[in-house]
């Protein structure tokens, strides 16, 4: 795990929504890279679907690809943050007209992600390929369990899981076509669990997605990756979410929750997620089936991690199934992650080479 503390918030870069490019040296110098490695990443003739970017991490995200050369789709509805509210393409025309007053090429496009096909045809009715699609678009409904709804459930899956399904259904037969391709999942630090589980589940549901399309690709043999991200920023939909858990919590009678310093918010700009982004949409990148986290000038890679196993076979003198007792039997095995592997995502390896492992055993 890294952490890179910055000593300077960098010029102009405040709550993103002044967001500026990270200098060409900023990660260089910081990460002591070699000069092959400095060598600036581009984005020239590749296109890029970016969702949701109208605000927040999209718009980042956009702003630093189209600074690199490459044309962007500004997709967004310029919905609340909890999905309702009024439509409004304002969010997204002032993200192109931004990009596009610093010299970029960029497009807008309205379309709700659950209209993956209105939104990729668009894409290739303007610019004729697609490249890069960065997942970015999401809601979050703010109700606890006790007071989740079905139809707040649905409404978070629609937009968060479903909509990301329905624009990569979309791009990837162009992607299989140009034997090429970059996907971007947005997760969240709520799918380890949260008070907010429609979200946290909408957010477990695109890793799970996104190993399976690098599966998918792998069986192709395309160069085609998919990676996820963990973003922690201050954006609106953070900003918005914390007003209505102390709305919550006022009408609870419990005090409103600490103010978070403004050194800080200034420090979880958007854009310090965005290096992250460019780098796993890059042409040179070849990381397949991650998930990493980002903010605040901090990048680590989550994987999951098997601990030490326990046979329970007839090798052990155990004759059929194993009891509960067995399995209790094992616990300190369960906890000893230093004796176990981290297995890939993305093959299929994870069950499967846990099972080989029985019947090599049982081969001994
Ligand atoms: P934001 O609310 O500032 O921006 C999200 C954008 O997505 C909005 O402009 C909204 O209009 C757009 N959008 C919402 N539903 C849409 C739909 N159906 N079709 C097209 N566009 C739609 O939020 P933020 O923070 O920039 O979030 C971006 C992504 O990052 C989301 O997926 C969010 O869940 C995720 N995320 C953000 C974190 C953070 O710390 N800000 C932490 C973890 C995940």
């Amino acid at each position: 795990m890294v952490i890179v503390l910055l000593d300077k918030v960098p010029e102009g870069d405040k709550l993103g929504r002044n967001s500026r490019i990270i200098p060409e040296n900023f990660l260089s110098t910081r990460f002591g890279m070699n000069n092959q490695s400095r060598a600036a990443l581009r984005f020239d003739n590749r296109v890029a679907l970016i969702t949701g970017a109208g605000r927040g991490l999209g718009r980042a995200h956009a702003l630093l690809l189209a600074s690199r050369g490459c044309t962007v789709v500004i997709n967004d509805l310029g919905g609340a943050y909890d999905g309702g509210g009024d439509a409004q393409q304002k969010v997204a025309d002032e993200v192109v007209a931004e990009i596009r007053a610093l010299g970029g090429t960029a497009h807008a496009n309205y379309d709700s992600v659950e209209s993956g096909a209105d939104i990729v045809d668009d894409v290739i009715r303007q610019y004729g390929r697609l490249d890069i699609v960065i997942n970015n678009a999401g809601i979050l409904t703010p109700e606890v369990w006790s007071e989740l709804t079905l139809e707040s459930w649905q409404k978070t899956l629609a937009v968060n899981l479903t909509g990301v399904f329905s624009v990569m259904k979309a791009a990837w037969p162009h992607f299989v076509e140009a034997g090429y391709g970059r996907s971007i999942m947005t997760a969240s630090p709520a799918m380890h669990g949260a008070g907010v589980a429609a979200y946290a589940a909408s957010k477990a549901g695109v890793i799970g997605l996104s190993n399976s399309l690098q599966f998918e690709a792998k069986k192709l043999k395309l160069d085609i990756k998919c990676n996820a991200i963990v973003p922690h920023a201050d954006t609106r939909m953070t900003r918005d979410f914390s007003t209505a858990v102390n709305v919550r919590r006022e009408k609870m009678g419990k005090k409103a929750a600490p103010v978070t310093p403004q050194e800080i918010l200034n420090r979880l700009s958007p854009a310090y997620v965005s290096p992250l982004v460019a780098w796993l949409a890059h042409e040179d990148c070849t990381e397949e089936a991650t998930v990493h986290e980002a903010g605040a000038g901090y990048f680590a890679r989550f994987n999951w991690a098997r601990s030490d196993h326990l046979y329970a076979t007839e090798k052990e003198g155990i004759e059929g199934v194993p009891s509960p007792e067995d399995v209790r039997g094992g616990a300190a095995v369960f906890s000893d992650f230093a004796a176990g592997d981290l297995p890939p995502a993305g093959d299929g390896a994870m069950a499967g080479s846990a099972l080989a492992r029985v019947f090599d055993h049982l081969k001994d």
